[in-house]
């Protein structure tokens, strides 16, 4: 049986751009899918195409049981979207942003005033409620975003980037709002740039690369696959970076990699801060002089080079509208029906919820 989120050779061109080639998914209910991938790699489409804001040129979805393209209205009532950019209504207060949505989906007033309240308090914004939300920061536009997207309590959700913009200390609090989430049964799409978000969060990764999934599994297989931790190394001397390179292959699990230019090395490698102090009391007993040395978790590049041979390479800015002006099932306005909409493509998709919107792309 199909997950909750479900979707078959999805392809999707604008122009000359492929933004996606064929993509499969299958989200268990309940779990978190992480979409991983660097910019322009096809992530906001894929949401899209799977929220009824796009339709596919080719491809099946089936979201929470429904079909996306035969009953686009059906899918919109079951789900949540906070889009890539925030929609939120300008003008409004953070609380009448909240209890707007809330009416949208036909609350009662009282809770939706009280379920305002809730969100305020959980997303840090109870001091600011009364403020307008052209007041506030981008990253208090973010929380307010997501608040909103979570009135309702839809059974699958939809989010992309996250916590883009977020200072680490609200990226924490967004994750734990998260996880209380999903343990209370919602399915959960999200995508980021982030490995270390999607390892937090996710029970399965898909690495999305020009439009097709490249790589998918478990946080640990992924990790597996890369190598896992990283000792890096910055030496002091120029001439020295060859032997250090000798002494970080004796410890490493795959390739050392050298940039001779900034003198920086590094290797994957297991066994953690111990194995790093075996690395520098080693490259101490041969008088290589280290400016900085440290352990880190695999990026995203780590993977990508891992996984292709190459670094991440963006590809925005490539993608040339079809000129139909039909892509977006919803035009430009926001969730607030068109209040504080700018017509930017992002917002038209954050706007999925508390939005009447027509019918989905043709
Ligand atoms: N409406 C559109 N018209 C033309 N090209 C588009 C449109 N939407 C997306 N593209 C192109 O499709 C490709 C995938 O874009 P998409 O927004 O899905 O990437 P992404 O993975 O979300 O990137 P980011 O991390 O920057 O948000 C890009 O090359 C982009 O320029
Ligand atoms: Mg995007």
């Amino acid at each position: 049986m199909p997950g909750a989120i479900y979707a078959e050779g999805l392809v999707k061109t604008f122009g000359k751009v492929r933004a996606l080639d064929g993509v499969d998914l299958d989200v268990p209910e309940g779990t978190v899918l992480g979409l991983l991938g660097p910019n322009g790699a096809g992530k906001t489409t894929a949401v899209r195409c799977l929220t009824t804001l796009l339709r596919p040129d080719r491809g099946r979805a089936v979201v929470a049981g429904i079909d996306v393209l035969e009953k686009p209205n059906e899918v919109r009532r079951s789900i949540g979207l906070s889009g890539q950019f925030a929609a939120v209504d300008e003008y409004l207060t953070g609380r009448e942003n909240l209890q707007m949505v809330g009416r949208l989906y036909q609350m009662r007033g009282r809770d939706a005033k009280a379920r305002a309240v809730e969100l305020l308090e959980q997303f840090g914004l109870a001091d600011a409620a009364d403020r307008p939300a052209r007041t506030y920061s981008g990253g208090m536009r973010r929380r307010l975003d997501l608040a909103a997207a979570l009135v309702v309590s839809p059974p699958v959700m939809f989010m992309d980037e996250p916590t883009t913009g977020l200072d680490p200390r609200n990226r924490q609090q967004l994750w734990e709002v998260i996880k209380q989430l999903v343990s209370g049964g919602t399915t959960l799409l999200l995508t980021t740039q982030y490995l270390e978000e999607a390892d937090h969060l996710a029970h399965d990764i898909c690495v999305v690369d020009h439009g097709r999934v490249i790589a998918r599994g478990t946080s640990d297989e992924l990790k597996a696959r890369t190598g896992g931790e990283r000792v890096e190394v910055v030496v002091h001397d120029r001439g020295h970076v060859a032997a250090a390179a000798g002494v970080l292959r004796g410890f490493g699990t795959g390739d050392t990699g050298v940039d001779e230019h900034t003198r920086r090395l590094t290797v994957p490698v297991t066994g953690g801060a111990r194995l790093l102090a075996e690395v520098i009391r080693e490259l101490d007993a041969r008088g290589i002089e280290i400016d900085d040395i440290g352990l880190r978790r695999p990026t995203l590049d780590d993977v990508f080079i891992s996984l292709t041979g190459h670094a991440a390479e963006t590809r925005d800015g490539t993608g040339e509208d079809d000129g139909t002006g039909r892509d977006d099932a919803t035009g430009g306005s926001g969730r607030t029906a068109g209040a504080g909409g700018s017509g930017q493509d992002d917002r038209a998709a954050a706007g999925v919820r508390g939005r009447r919107t027509k019918e989905a792309a043709q």
